[in-house]
């Protein structure tokens, strides 16, 4: 196969995750005979400091081309301590999903059991959790009717039965590769648009009988997760809740930086970390890879390249089992690797297992 990859490292630590999940996506590609190809564009602060734009015209031209998007990071201190920036790198981040109408934000929690004592959580709750949020990405208060002034400011929340229907199928049909178990999150009980998306997950649940569907206030979502993680399989959200709820996610597993996502819709797909640009550990070759690479993971199974996918994640697997963790993951006795370092060793294992 012939893949055409957009390489967007953005900011902080960025592109030295991207350069390590390019380095596997090689060696996979290699081993496996297919031809990859890297693009590489300007997106986030390194994007305004370059062309004024966070998300250019070229960037989008780039990902529009490409089979894949490979997206690192955005942000960057100078932005986040300055309310009053009128041009923002999270902005480039919006008007990519945006404009490759990146519906549906795929963000599987999982643990891994090596790293379950780093959790939060008692081990005894969280282990073996597994569960997937599909978060609606185009839509809701972060895109909707905006106002702001010294004394007054407002975001909407919108959102049309075509978006919510979309949204709910990409739902019900994860469940039906999953554990068939799907629960709705919103606020029904108070906002209008939370309303909508229970009425049309009524309508469609009789269309998926062998799935379960259950709905549940946000509140109480975000109470379960803590009390019972593994109640949860597919669980689909509005944007807003989507996003505070996966940081909830990622953090109780133990393994933020572990977290990969995909971001599928009209166009392009993005793969990416669900962790930040940590603009503090910038250049110090201390970031975690493996959230990245295992974005390639995923990368390949969008275009259904199983054993490349699988062998990613065995090499990840292999990497903590051997110790070969960056700081923020290693055990206490041993030396941490950098995040370059970690890349190479996952890299060499693809190229010889
Ligand atoms: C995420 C991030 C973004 C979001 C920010 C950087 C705009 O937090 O991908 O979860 O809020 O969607
Ligand atoms: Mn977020």
């Amino acid at each position: 196969m012939e893949l055409k990859i957009a390489v967007l490292p953005g900011d902080g630590i960025g592109p030295e995750i991207s350069k390590a999940g390019v380095r596997v996506m090689q060696a996979v590609c290699e081993k496996f005979g297919h031809k990859v190809s890297f693009e590489y564009a300007l997106v986030g602060a390194a994007a305004i400091d370059a062309m004024g734009n966070p998300f250019p015209e070229e960037t989008y031209q780039i990902c529009k081309d490409a089979d894949a998007v490979l997206f690192s990071a955005v942000g960057g201190l100078r932005f986040d301590n300055n309310p009053d920036a009128k041009v923002r790198p999270e902005q480039g981040l919006l008007a990519m999903r945006k404009r490759l109408g990146l519906f549906a934000n795929i963000r599987p929690i999982e643990t891994f059991d090596c790293l379950v004592h780093k959790s939060p959580l008692r081990k005894e709750l969280v282990e073996g959790a597994d569960f997937v949020c599909i978060r609606e990405l185009t839509g809701g208060m972060y895109f909707g009717e905006k106002f702001e002034s010294d004394d007054k400011a407002y975001d909407t929340c919108v959102y049309t039965r075509s978006e919510i229907e979309r949204i709910l199928k990409v739902a019900y049909e994860y469940a039906r590769r999953r554990r068939r178990h799907l629960t709705l999150v919103d606020k029904a009980n108070v906002l209008a648009s939370s309303r909508l998306w229970r009425k049309i997950a009524k309508e469609m649940a009789p269309q998926y009988p062998d799935v379960t569907t259950d709905y549940m206030y946000v509140d109480n979502a975000a109470m379960k997760m803590i009390q019972e993680p593994r109640f949860f399989d597919v669980m689909v959200t509005e944007n807003t809740f989507g996003d505070i709820l996966t940081d909830e996610g990622s953090v109780i597993t133990g393994s933020m930086g572990l977290l990969p996502s995909a971001s599928t819709g009209e166009s392009t797909p993005v793969f990416e970390p669900i962790h930040g640009s940590w603009p503090q550990a910038a250049g110090q070759d201390i970031a975690n890879p493996l959230a990245q690479i295992l974005s390639v993971a995923m990368l390949f199974d969008y275009f259904d390249l199983k054993d490349e996918a699988k062998v990613v994640r065995e090499a990840v697997n292999a990497s903590l089992d051997a110790c070969v963790r960056t700081p923020d993951i290693q055990v206490e006795d041993k030396t941490p690797f950098g995040t370059q370092a970690v890349g190479e060793w996952i890299a060499d294992y693809v190229t010889t297992h």
